[in-house]
């Protein structure tokens, strides 16, 4: 940071019009509120689907989940999930430490307060006999659930409305194709939105991922000229210039080439960070994706390689939790599906989904902004954040809430 005064020259010198500080000498953002909405999203946006856990950890006794600081109880009946607000109204007991005592119920287990999975209703109060007078005149709320992708998702409404369908907020090519996918779900440290800059950020991937072992064998780029592109609800950083290598004034010549790593192509593809491949999934391929990073609302991260999709879903839990869940997706089917899962336990979800993905951990976990001074790869970071702004003033007024 520069001194903001700085002493006047003593040379005598004919006095010249204060000058407006270069922008790269000013201290930088020290607040969020060119992004009010975004700045208020600590603990998540509200009116959206997010995935919670495994389906197949969803069964007829209860499990507790946090989604946007809201407490959670999950269970299964009659192969339906249903959420409930995770917290009895008599003595504020989670009600996820209770069972099922009755079909299509859940009774809390301190005094047996029971409740209608559907509709949150209290339907029966066993320590209090049939003829009970509390029942029927309350209840706990209750969340739209669904299934995809092998896990429960959960909708947090932003006032009373219904649902959006939640296709249409996956990424289109996973709700039109049939596909083969291996996951991780993983709690993690941090804001959701350091996670979800993270996985975005333009510049950290080629300087903090080039000791990791998925990149053991490829270089990564020193430098890039990044430029974003909205298409529908998704922006795209779109590479405009790739550089491999760098001379940098005063201190000496850097990159992350090596005698033991392939030489990086002579130029780049708009998939994954490297050359045209003989073969594209024709999948893929017919997405016409302008660049291989693209995210969207409520921070759902799109990495597109040649042969497989990576993404990424930052579950805000609260302020300072988020849950990753990260998704490698191949589109095949039949017998060929059996090679990729191989690869997958044998390799992607180790070396990328652990070691590579422990990196960005890591480094959310200690990430503190703002203040923050933003330079010129950031533009993926305040594009998203631009989106986040437009994307949630869209839905208020669709929803005519204040
Ligand atoms: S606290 Fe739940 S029934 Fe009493
Ligand atoms: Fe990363």
């Amino acid at each position: 940071m520069t001194e903001p005064d700085a002493p006047a020259r003593e040379d005598g010198g004919a006095r010249r019009p204060e000058r407006r500080p270069r922008r790269s000498d000013r201290p930088g953002r020290q607040d969020w509120s060119s992004w009010p909405e975004y700045d208020a999203a600590a603990a998540g946006f509200r009116g959206y689907w997010y995935p919670v856990t495994w389906s197949s950890h969803v069964t007829g006794k209860p499990t507790a989940v946090t989604l946007c600081g809201e407490k959670i109880a999950l269970v299964r009946d009659s192969g339906q999930v249903y959420a409930l607000h995770d917290r009895c109204p008599h003595r504020g007991v989670p009600l996820s430490l209770g069972d099922q005592q009755f079909p299509g119920t859940l009774s809390c287990p301190y005094h047996g307060w029971t409740f209608r999975l559907g509709d949150g209703q209290l339907c029966a109060v066993i320590t209090d006999g049939p003829d009970s007078r509390i029942r029927g005149k309350l209840g706990v709320r209750t969340y739209p659930t669904a299934e995809r992708l092998g896990m429960v998702w959960v909708y947090v409404p932003l006032g009373d409305e219904e649902p959006h369908p939640i296709d249409s907020q996956l990424p289109e090519e996973l709700v039109e194709n049939a596909f083969m996918m291996g996951g991780r779900i993983e709690p993690r440290a941090g804001n959701w939105r350091f996670a979800c800059e993270n996985g975005f950020d333009e510049g950290h991937a080629k300087y903090l991922h080039r000791t990791s072992l998925w990149r053991l064998f490829k270089a990564m780029p020193t430098w890039n000229i990044t430029r974003i592109v909205p298409e529908g609800r998704w922006i795209f950083r779109v590479q405009d210039e790739v550089h491999w290598e760098a001379d940098f004034p005063g201190v000496g010549r850097w990159t992350s080439k090596r005698w033991w790593k392939i030489q990086p192509p002579k130029e780049t593809f708009n998939l994954g960070n490297t050359g045209k491949p003989k073969k594209v999934d024709p999948v893929i391929e017919s997405r016409g994706f302008p660049g291989f990073a693209s995210l969207s609302m409520p921070g759902v991260l799109r990495i597109a390689y040649p042969n497989f999709i990576h993404y990424e879903f930052y579950v805000p839990v609260d302020a300072d939790n988020h849950q990753y869940v990260g998704v490698m997706v191949n589109f095949t089917e039949g017998w060929k599906t059996l090679g990729f899962y191989a690869k997958y336990l044998g390799a992607i979800r180790w070396l990328f989904h652990g070691q590579f993905s422990g990196q960005d951990a890591w480094m959310v976990d200690v990430t503190d902004a703002p203040p923050e001074k933003l330079y010129r790869p950031d533009v993926s970071l305040t594009a998203w954040r631009t989106l986040a702004e437009e994307e949630t003033a869209k839905k208020r007024a669709e929803l005519g809430a204040k």
